[in-house]
């Protein structure tokens, strides 16, 4: 048996010349070829098709980074992201948290943030949301919060160090109130660590909206507008002017920022979150440690380059003094009245 298969798979073997029809030869080579191609096309697409999902990608890819320092407890808050504008190359393992600073205007968030950015390892995109658009329904919120966290957002706060950090300031009122439900389990499923920065003295930020609103008509530095500045001249400009107080709404107005501030309290008490007074950031530098300590920085003496524009105390601060004082004396918010904070 074995000896006949043999013999048989010699003479099969055996290539003889062609002799009559090479043109027959060739359309048989040819569509076996085609065959074996459209074979291997067909495993591909297959293969294609069963590929395993992008989550479970990235949890292949991210398992190479494990790093055992970090405790079970804290794997919900490292991220190992992959950016698709471009390679993280010799951080591609350095780990990254997830990070918001929630906050009101006026209340000290924008040198809080600056203070952040001066970071090496950190990049704050700023307000991301006072774009409408991008907080128009909860799908552009997360696709846009989603861009962010994978690392590629490019903003002035992008950095070419590694980063630790990545975040954003979100306002009350972007957006962030009126989804409040959705936006916290998505950061509660996704480990981003909110920092809630307020401020205590909410007469003090009624003064700077209002001091704020009127420079933005008036663009008192040399025909522009500034929300913040860098020099002390600067500020001495901008604090020159003394807005006057409507009485008559002033206890209303105090009530609904301190209902907002209350309400934002009770949506993100189920985050990861800390809370942070702009008074005790200005008079309490261990503030900037808890900071850091928070999101795991490595510890780093942070510097801002933003000079306070209201430094009087209050009374010098407003046109109509006695009429607010008066208003004021007596009621919960009496404490706004009083020097609160020393620079
Ligand atoms: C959400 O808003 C974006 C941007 O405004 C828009 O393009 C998209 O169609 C909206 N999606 C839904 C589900 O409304
Ligand atoms: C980010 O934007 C800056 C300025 O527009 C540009 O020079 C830089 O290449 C951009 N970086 C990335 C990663 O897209
Ligand atoms: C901070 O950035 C530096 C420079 O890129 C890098 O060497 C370091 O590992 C980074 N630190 C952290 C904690 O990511
Ligand atoms: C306004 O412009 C002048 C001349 O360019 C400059 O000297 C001055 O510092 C500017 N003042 C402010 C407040 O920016
Ligand atoms: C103060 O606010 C009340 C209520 O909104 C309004 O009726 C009144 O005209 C305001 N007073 C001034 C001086 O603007
Ligand atoms: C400053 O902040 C630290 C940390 O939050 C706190 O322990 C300390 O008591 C504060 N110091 C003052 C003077 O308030």
């Amino acid at each position: 048996m074995s000896e006949d298969c043999c013999v048989l798979n010699k003479d099969a073997l055996i290539v003889k010349p062609p002799k009559k029809s090479p043109l027959v030869l060739r359309m048989v080579v040819l569509s076996v070829v085609m065959i074996c191609g459209v074979y291997i096309c067909s495993i591909c697409l297959k293969q294609i098709g069963t590929q395993p999902s992008p989550r479970l990608m990235t949890e292949l890819v991210e398992k190479p980074c494990y790093d055992p320092r970090i405790p079970e407890s804290e794997s919900l808050y490292v991220h190992y992201p992959e950016p698709i504008s471009y390679s993280r190359d010799e951080c591609a393992c350095t780990p990254v948290r997830l990070f918001v600073i929630v906050s009101m205007q006026r209340s000290g968030s924008g040198w809080f943030e600056t203070l952040l950015n001066s970071h090496i390892n950190v990049s704050s995109h700023g307000e991301v949301f006072s774009n409408k658009e991008r907080r128009s329904n909860i799908s552009s919120i997360t696709s846009t919060l989603e861009k962010l966290y994978n690392l590629d957002w490019n903003s002035s706060a992008s950095k070419n160090e590694c980063t630790a950090a990545v975040g954003l300031k979100w306002m009350l009122n972007q957006g962030l109130t009126m989804h409040h439900k959705e936006i916290v389990e998505y950061f509660n499923r996704r480990g981003v660590s909110v920092i809630v920065l307020f401020r205590r003295n909410l007469l003090r930020r009624l003064v700077s909206i209002l001091a704020n609103s009127h420079d933005r008509d008036a663009k008192q530095l040399n025909g522009t507008h500034k929300a913040h500045v860098h020099s002390k001249d600067e500020a001495d400009v901008l604090a020159r002017y003394k807005p006057s107080i409507n009485a008559t709404e002033l206890i209303p107005s105090l009530n609904h920022m301190d209902r907002g501030s209350a309400d934002a309290l009770e949506y993100f008490k189920s985050t990861r979150h800390m809370l942070l007074y702009y008074e005790d950031l200005i008079s309490n530098h261990t503030k900037l440690m808890d900071v850091q300590e928070f999101l795991k920085l490595p510890q780093r003496k942070l510097a801002s380059r933003h000079v306070k524009i209201h430094t009087k105390p209050l009374a010098e601060q407003v046109e109509n003094w006695d009429t607010i004082y008066n208003t004021l004396k007596g009621t919960q918010y009496e404490r706004f009245l009083a020097a609160d904070y020393r620079l």
